[in-house]
């Protein structure tokens, strides 16, 4: 299915390209704009967006880490300002 079509993406595309990018490493943060890098292309319009990222989203691979889980700490309280 073209995602894509100002530069031809597919979806076969997106998921062949994580695919890669995960197995180079395993903790890389993945984009959009990693993914058009990896095929060699650009977005044009931007119009596909939202179903690009939900392509990537549905990709197993979108997955953080188990290891990496849990890891976001609360935000620290917010300081006293000096006054
Ligand atoms: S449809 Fe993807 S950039 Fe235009």
């Amino acid at each position: 299915m073209i995602v894509c079509s100002c530069s031809g993406v597919t979806d076969r595309d997106i998921s062949q390209a994580i695919a890669w990018m995960r197995a180079s490493d395993a903790y890389t943060l993945i984009t959009p704009g990693k993914i058009y890098r990896a095929l060699g292309k650009a977005p044009r319009c931007g119009g596909c967006i939202r179903l690009f990222v939900e392509r990537m989203r549905s990709d197993d691979r979108m997955e953080v880490p188990a290891e990496l889980q849990g890891l976001r700490q609360p935000a620290p309280a917010t300081l006293a300002r000096a006054g």
